[in-house]
């Protein structure tokens, strides 16, 4: 912690953080500069991290439980928004701001959503529940959730388990039954139920310049159509040697001449090189100074952009809650900021 502080402030013009004990605020250090936040759970708002988690952060997402299968388990139309809420009531009674995650994904859907009776739903009844879920949800949160996740993660490239068409949209559910429209569809129906509300396009791997070139594709096409879209969100799931800060600043810079803000929404930095890798078992004080600086990197690209970049998120309070040790393989890692809250 101590290291990866270091280089956060070190990258700043900030005072480096006075000792080590108690550890300095980060809201105070950093989110005074850009909205600084957190994935979490309600559970750990309950427990004894929530001190913790309203000294150092500013803005909390939830890390599951305002995703479709959360808000709408069972049926059309019957929600449990009770755990979002809490989430949401703890972040607005300490002045905090809240971003949504997600409305629509591929992943973490009801089964329902796809299911007319037993077949698959149809094209006109899939749009009226992506029209009437957004609506409802949006519509329970509005003036609430300052920043939506609309659409993640519907561009694919180069992934041997995923299909693409022409322009690079994943095909999944949304696209084989309503078509790649599926994504206006939902922008609109966000903007028409919080018109206030900042709302984003949110993705993995937003450096790649093939993808680059893709999401700009698709937000240039949403504009050119008139359907509001705010921002693009980085996930910025990040490992030891990748992504190269140079990438990310390309890729920052490329998406500012479309003319949308652009928030770091997932920040996390495995000591393993990728996803499948296995070969870190121990957070040794090396890997932990190499993570340091790459903390320390990336943080300072996002701060030199701060015209375009405007809050910066980590997937986690701290390494004990993070889905790198769980998926797609278990395995040690120590991707987060804290080591355990
Ligand atoms: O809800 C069930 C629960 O009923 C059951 O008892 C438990 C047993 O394992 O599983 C629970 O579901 C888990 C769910 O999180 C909620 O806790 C799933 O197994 C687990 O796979 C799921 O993982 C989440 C993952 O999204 C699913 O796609 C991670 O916590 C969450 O961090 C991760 O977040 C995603 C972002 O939304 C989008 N970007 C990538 C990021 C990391 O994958």
């Amino acid at each position: 912690l101590a290291a990866s502080l270091g280089a956060c402030a070190s990258a700043t013009s900030l005072p480096a953080p006075p000792g080590a004990e108690p550890p300095p605020s980060l809201k105070e250090a950093f989110g005074r500069l850009m909205p600084f936040g957190s994935a979490v759970t309600p559970e750990q708002l309950r427990g004894p991290e929530a001190a913790f988690i309203a000294r150092h952060f500013n803005v909390l997402v939830a890390e599951n439980v305002m995703k479709p299968e959360f808000l709408a388990p069972k049926q059309e139309g019957q929600y449990e928004f009770g755990p979002a809420d809490e989430l949401v009531n703890f972040a607005l009674a300490r002045g905090m701001k809240v971003r949504g995650h997600t409305l629509l994904w591929h992943r973490q859907m009801p089964a329902w959503f796809f299911k007319e009776g037993n077949a698959v739903v149809s094209r006109a009844m899939l749009i009226a529940r992506v029209e009437r879920y957004i609506a409802d949800v949006v519509g329970h949160f509005k003036g609430r959730v300052y920043a939506w996740d609309v659409v993640n993660e519907a561009v694919t490239v180069d992934e041997p388990d995923a299909q693409a068409d022409a322009n690079g949209l994943r095909i999944a559910e949304f696209y084989k039954i309503i078509g790649p429209e599926y994504i206006d569809i939902a922008f609109r129906a966000a903007a028409k139920a919080d018109p206030d509300a900042l709302l984003f396009y949110n993705d993995y791997e937003t450096q790649n310049p093939k993808k680059v070139a893709l999401v700009s594709r698709l937000v240039s096409g949403l504009k050119a159509r008139g359907v509001k879209i705010d921002g693009i969100g980085h996930q910025a799931h990040c490992s030891a040697g990748h992504p190269g800060v140079a990438d990310f600043e390309r890729a920052i810079d490329a998406y500012a001449r479309l003319g949308v803000t652009q928030h770091v929404t997932e920040l996390d930095i495995a000591l393993n090189h990728n996803l499948m890798d296995t070969t870190v078992t121990a957070a040794t004080p090396e890997l932990l100074a190499r993570q340091a600086r790459r903390y320390g990197e990336l943080v300072s690209l996002f701060l030199r952009k701060r015209a375009q970049v405007t809050a910066l998120l980590v997937w986690g309070i701290g390494d004990s809650y993070t889905w790198l040790t769980s998926w797609p393989v278990k395995r040690f890692e120590a991707p987060l900021l804290f080591d355990t809250a």
